[in-house]
């Protein structure tokens, strides 16, 4: 039997329609949610996912605030215009682009961003709170995945879930929501022993390791949730010369054959991402002025 494939491009659609009309009430309030993001030089891809971001925050009538920095800017004066931001009450959420340009250190600049307006919840702050399980900012990926998860396994308490990768965007805020959820988690990376055997566990399996379709079908238990996190450009000889194709961290193919309901990729986790940086300016706005 295949797989549910779980449409996270319309669950997406769906969350921004809900963040719009939410957006709407509390203009009515008089507070009108704005998100600023910071871009520095001149990445292609950077300009892209920034120029997705702010159409798609105007679109649910929320502030968009760009600010964009050649790429020699001096660290001193990122760090600066990350202070005045801070301190402009009509900016409810500041995300700094990354990664940024040779040169600049990202982890004072993503420090210095005030903890209540760290729409990517990436401080410290944000990270202890997560595990505390305080009220805080949770990373976008992350919390869009939960939301997939949800969408076709509502009740995890008990369920065996395995990550695979460990970085601090996704891999370990993940693993803590999913505790969170009651869910027996096990996070495994580069160093696990016998990755197949312990992925052929999980009752929920996110893959977040961005190694192209090392998630092979048999590493999957059938009738299992997985979640494809990884965003991997390969080569395509087959479309032409010198053409490209996306593909996740999981085997597609040969995955839906064996999982319960899988992420496609593109269409799964990717647009969850700025929809849940939308939801996370609302939450900014709503904790600090609502
Ligand atoms: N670059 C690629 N994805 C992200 C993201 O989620 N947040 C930030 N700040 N930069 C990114």
């Amino acid at each position: 039997m295949s797989a549910t494939i779980i449409d996270g491009k319309s669950f997406a659609e769906g969350l921004r329609g809900r963040i719009a009309t939410a957006v709407e009430a509390m203009k009515a309030n008089g507070v009108h949610p704005g998100l600023a993001v910071v871009l520095v030089g001149n990445d292609p891809a950077s300009e892209v996912y920034v120029g997705s971001k702010a159409r798609q925050t105007v679109e649910v009538g929320m502030r968009s605030f760009e600010h964009r920095l050649p790429a020699d800017v001096s660290q001193q004066e990122l760090e600066a215009l990350v202070a005045r931001l801070n301190a402009d009450p009509e900016v409810d959420g500041i995300l700094v682009q990354l990664p940024l340009p040779a040169g600049l250190d990202a982890e004072p600049v993503i420090a210095a961003i005030h903890p209540d307006k760290d729409v990517d919840g990436l401080t410290h702050a944000n990270a202890g709170r997560l595990a505390n399980g305080a009220v805080g900012l949770v990373p976008c990926t992350p919390l869009g995945s939960m939301m997939l998860i949800r969408s076709v396994l509502p009740d995890l308490s008990g369920k065996e879930a395995v990550v695979v990768g460990r970085s601090n965007l996704v891999g370990k805020p993940i693993a803590q929501l999913l505790l969170a959820a009651n869910a027996t988690v096990t996070v495994a990376h580069s160093r696990t022993r016998d990755l197949p055997e312990v992925c052929r566990r999980a009752d929920v399996l996110v893959a977040a390791v961005g190694r192209p379709e090392m998630i092979r079908g048999d590493y999957i238990k059938p009738g299992a949730v997985v979640i494809d996190v990884g965003i991997n450009r390969i080569p395509a000889p087959e479309r032409g010369e010198g053409k490209t194709r996306l593909v996740g961290d999981v085997a597609f193919q040969e995955a839906k054959e064996i999982a319960g309901a899988i992420t496609p990729v593109p269409g799964g986790v990717g647009p969850m991402t700025i929809a849940c940086l939308l939801a996370n300016t609302l939450t900014a706005a709503s904790l600090r002025r609502g």
